[in-house]
């Protein structure tokens, strides 16, 4: 019986690159063809085949066609061995058996070649530009903040962390509030209880501060503030101060205008131009407010557009912008905590810590701040 193995290989099929032909091809081929010179031959052309297949699906094809088990060329002719003579079985059964064995290699050599070199999906382009990670940063309120602390810092003040849950008294009364002072209304003030309030202002801290310590004092307090305040795009009902308290004997308003001074020039430049006005608050007296020329309109009021001009909006046409409060504290105040007002006196200023951000960078709605948006806060 003629041996049919040369048929199953398809003219078709490309020829080896040489890469993954058997490495020992010579020899393997001298051994079939002493056995028959046919099977030689089609192991010559089988393996280059499989070495030629470009890739797995190709592979797997060629595999089936040469080993597979219905359709396998080898496996048909091991089939027909029974019909030969016993010689020829002898020797055509040794061969075919070489020939599936090495041919079982040749598939897994190439395979093994094709799964090495196919791109997956777990690779990495190293020369693809870096991802940056996403890294979080302090919210533009702690930035202020955290500046201000640095500059009292370095005038030596420390910070005093008071509550925000406060009692009545010290909230108003033992800061010389009078008992029917409208602030004490509901209507700016978040009762907890009838004697107790969201504090409306960090000044309380004073209160406590002194009442726990002795004269000299040098201290920040910075925190969150409530007021039962109407919501508009310059109004919330929390917002953040930092007060700054000195007391010690001999305490002058000229200290304190040299310390707020130094305030303005370090946050809103060197060059900024101050102005105290006369101002109530029942805590201090005398009680003043400091003022700075515009830094958008540089004091004049206007600002210039492509059409002439207009009234600045960040001052509103004034030409100065209000900073903060402050004040020699009132005896009252220092009466209540046990301090005599003969011995020592006192400054103290307070501040809004939102009002300082939205003036430097030009923020015109008090509620972005606590929207979280991370496309506004990221520009801070
Ligand atoms: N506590 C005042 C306020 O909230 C600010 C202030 C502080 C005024 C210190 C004078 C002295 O408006």
């Amino acid at each position: 019986m003629p041996l049919d193995l040369l048929l199953a290989i398809d003219p078709a099929w490309s020829r080896g690159d040489g890469v993954t032909v058997d490495p020992e091809l010579g020899a393997h081929v001298a051994e079939l063809s002493s056995l028959e010179a046919a099977l030689g031959v089609f192991y010559v052309s089988a393996t280059e085949a499989l070495a030629a297949a470009s890739d797995l699906a190709t592979l797997r094809e060629r595999q089936l066609a040469l080993l597979g088990r219905e359709r396998g060329a080898v496996t048909h002719a091991l089939a027909e061995m029974p019909s030969l003579s016993v010689e020829d079985r002898k020797r055509r059964g040794r061969g075919l058996n070489l020939i599936k064995r090495w041919l079982a290699e040749a598939e897994e050599r190439r395979r093994r070649a094709l799964e090495a070199a196919a791109p997956s999906a777990d690779l990495i382009d190293v020369t693809l530009p870096g991802q940056k990670p996403w890294v979080g940063k302090a919210h533009v309120l702690a930035q202020v903040r955290d500046e201000l602390l640095d500059l009292f810092h370095g005038l030596g003040y420390s910070v005093y962390t008071s509550r925000e849950v406060e009692l009545d008294r010290y909230n108003f009364g033992k800061l010389n509030f009078a008992p029917d002072h409208p602030a004490r209304d509901a209507h700016d003030t978040y009762f907890v209880s009838d004697d107790v309030v969201l504090r409306t202002h960090t000044s309380p801290g004073w209160v406590r501060a002194m009442e726990e310590r002795k004269p000299p004092l040098r201290l920040v307090f910075p925190g969150r503030v409530y007021r039962a305040e109407q919501i508009d795009a310059s109004h919330m009902d929390q917002f953040h101060q930092m007060d700054g308290l000195f007391v010690d004997r001999n305490v002058s308003m000229a200290d304190l205008k040299a310390t707020l001074n130094t305030f303005a020039r370090s946050i809103y430049g060197p060059k900024t131009r101050t102005r105290l006005i006369p101002i109530y608050f029942p805590f201090v007296e005398p009680g003043c407010q400091m003022d700075a020329a515009c830094v958008v309109c540089d004091g004049s009021g206007a600002m210039k557009t492509a059409d002439g001009t207009r009234r600045c909006s960040v001052c509103g046409g004034g030409g100065w912008i209000e900073l903060l409060g402050a004040g020699m504290v009132h005896p009252n105040v220092l009466r209540a905590v046990g301090y005599d007002p003969e011995e020592v006196t006192g400054f103290a200023f307070g501040m809004g810590v939102e009002r300082i951000a939205m003036v430097r960078y030009g923020i015109p709605e008090i509620r972005r701040f606590l929207e979280n948006d991370t496309r506004f806060l990221g520009q801070f």
